[in-house]
């Protein structure tokens, strides 16, 4: 199909940000030739999980200013940018995906590129998830919590089952045990944050004294970050609704306002059915 991997049902719509589907699939399809550099940077995460976030860190890190970036991270991701835009981009690149590894550039993995890989507790990535598909105005989506809250646990929804993309990675782990990659839990940055923003850099390779990580800590704060990343007054009325914001709440444990307690028995069940071999956990409050 046109809209290839990007699943299209009820549940939730492929958001094309105005782009015909077609469009998208022939960028899509292209993702996998793009020419990577081997200091570009890559953050991997499922939608939802804290991938603005860290592309503002990173790049303020990279900058080594504590000044809020101009651009959107939209600018920087793969599936949503043809390729001499992100070739425009200067070295060395923070580039930003959810798509799983098959479909990500060949040459990001020979050329050993660093990857951030950024989990979240499932729950909370559902709730952000009906959020995000009820705030931004192109997938017309009508549902209700309810409604959406099957298509999670089938993982018939924008760029797949979840399940499936975390063990896929998590096997690619296992299996390359010395390829660069560098995971971060949503959790974790939120508890322990200037402590994981430490090991970030050091991973980066990036020698930051602690009063300028201090200064960028502060600075990608989410009330920061909702008050400086605020979109264009012109973007906010076509792309999104009236009181949605792509920082909508940011915190741990959202979950127990949506989830009702047989949700999420239901969703306890269908993650040890797919998580079995899994040797991951996940922090819910
Ligand atoms: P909520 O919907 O639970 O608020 P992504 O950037 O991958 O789309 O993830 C979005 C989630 O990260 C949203 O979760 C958003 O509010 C949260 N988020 C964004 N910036 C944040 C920050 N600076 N601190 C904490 N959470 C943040």
């Amino acid at each position: 199909g046109e809209t290839v991997h990007l699943t299209e049902t009820d549940g939730c719509r492929t958001c094309t940000f105005g782009r015909e589907p077609s469009e998208q699939g022939r960028l899509m399809r292209n993702i996998c030739n793009l020419e990577c550099r081997p200091d570009d940077i890559f953050i991997l995460a499922s939608p939802k999980s804290g991938t603005h976030w860290t592309w503002e860190i990173i790049s303020m890190m990279i900058n080594g200013r504590a000044e809020t970036i101009p651009k959107p991270k939209i600018d920087n991701m793969l599936e949503n940018q043809p390729h001499d835009s992100l070739a425009a981009i200067p070295n060395p690149r923070v580039l930003n995906s959810h798509l799983s590894i098959d479909w990500l550039p060949r040459q990001m993995l020979e050329k050993q590129c660093r990857i951030v890989f950024i989990l979240r507790n499932p729950k909370d990535m559902a709730v952000s998830f009906y959020n995000h598909v009820k705030g931004i105005k192109s997938y017309h989506y009508q549902g209700q919590w309810k409604d959406f809250f099957p298509f999670i646990l089938k993982g018939e929804m924008e760029y797949g089952s979840w399940f499936t993309y975390v063990r896929e990675w998590e096997r690619f782990i296992h299996d390359n045990p010395n390829y660069p990659i560098h995971l971060m839990f949503y959790e974790q940055l939120i508890k322990d944050y200037e402590l994981e923003l430490r090991r970030l850099a050091t991973f980066l390779g990036l020698d930051l004294d602690s009063g300028l990580l201090a200064e960028i800590a502060d600075k990608c704060r989410f009330h920061n970050m909702q008050k400086d990343k605020a979109l264009p007054a012109e973007l906010q009325k076509t792309l999104i609704k009236q009181n949605f914001s792509f920082f909508r709440k940011g915190k741990i444990g959202d979950w127990k306002n949506w989830f009702t307690v047989a949700q999420s028995e239901e969703f306890d069940r269908v993650y040890e059915e797919n998580m079995k071999a899994s040797s991951l956990t996940f922090q819910y409050n």
